[in-house]
């Protein structure tokens, strides 16, 4: 299968999209894979509904220590690292996403930043030297470097109405896909950027009322929502080696609503 033998770690995998992209990676492509949330127990109900090569762990991307000891304890378990899916994402706010541009704080803004970017890079800093290792070590050419996705939004690219905080910091998540494409392609460490329409995670459908979820879902030419499974088809394609000419690319996942 595609990723037999893959150490993948998927951030934010205790629900919604992230919890999606875990389950196609060990059922349906035999990778190993280690579900996180910043609760143990979050993790631990989540890796038991996945069937495969399945370990729960703890990790807050906003916290170097939580960040330093997971990865300590993969290297210590696994002994290297693959796939790194930067999922994580600051839950959906509606008094945040709501807001007229110049109504939000700094504040709102940072508690963004934290997870979505703040939180990509610092994962992205621990693992690539680790990615690097694999390259150094590893005599098999499929199994050097390493690839990494970083989940981003289609607003980031196209503009939007609403959620300013949300639009700019997912914006700079493609910036950090095409940094760390150009600086390690020699290394064989891949970056892809997944810009998301609206996909249906209890996250977002719940913040929502019933006019609001039908509207998003008028956006797309597909009219309807994305299935959070559908994200995950295209994560697995990409993170397997298929796609060993392509790096840095903005891939989207919204139905054809931006069509570039
Ligand atoms: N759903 C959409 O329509 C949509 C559209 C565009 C982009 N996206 C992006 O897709 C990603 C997933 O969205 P979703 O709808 O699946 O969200 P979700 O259901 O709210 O799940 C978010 C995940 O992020 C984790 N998380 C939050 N803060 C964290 C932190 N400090 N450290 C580590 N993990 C943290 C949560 O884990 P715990 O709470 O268990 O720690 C949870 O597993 C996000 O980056 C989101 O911005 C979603």
């Amino acid at each position: 299968m595609p990723l037999t033998g893959k150490i993948a770690v998927v951030t934010g995998s205790s629900k919604g999209i992230g919890f999606a992209i875990a389950k196609e990676f060990a059922e349906n492509n035999d990778a190993i894979v280690i579900v996180c949330s910043r609760n143990l127990k979050q993790a631990q109900i989540a890796a038991d509904k996945i069937k495969g090569n399945v370990f729960a762990d703890e990790l807050d991307v906003t916290d170097d220590m939580s960040v330093n000891k997971f990865i300590n304890r993969i290297l210590y378990d696994h002994n290297r690292i693959d796939i790194l899916v930067n999922n994580s994402g600051y839950q959906f706010d509606r008094n945040i996403w709501y807001k007229k541009f110049h109504e939000g704080t700094i504040e709102e803004l940072q508690r963004i930043i934290e997870v979505d970017l703040k939180g990509s890079v610092r994962l992205s800093r621990a693992v690539i030297p680790i990615m690097l290792q694999n390259a150094n070590t590893d005599c098999k050419k499929e199994n050097k470097g390493g690839v990494i996705v970083n989940i981003s939004s289609t607003p980031a690219i196209a503009g939007y109405t609403e959620g300013s905080p949300y639009n700019i910091t997912k914006a700079a998540n493609i910036a950090l896909t095409k940094c760390i494409a150009k600086e390690y392609a020699t290394n064989n460490i891949r970056a892809y950027t997944l810009a998301l329409g609206s996909i249906a995670t209890l996250g977002t459908i719940e913040s929502m009322t019933q006019e609001e979820r039908y509207s998003a879902a008028q956006e797309s030419s597909m009219k309807r929502w994305g299935k959070p499974e559908e994200v995950a088809k295209v994560a697995a394609c990409i993170a397997d080696n298929s796609f060993s000419f392509a790096t840095g690319n903005t891939i989207v996942i919204d139905g054809g609503t931006i069509l570039l």
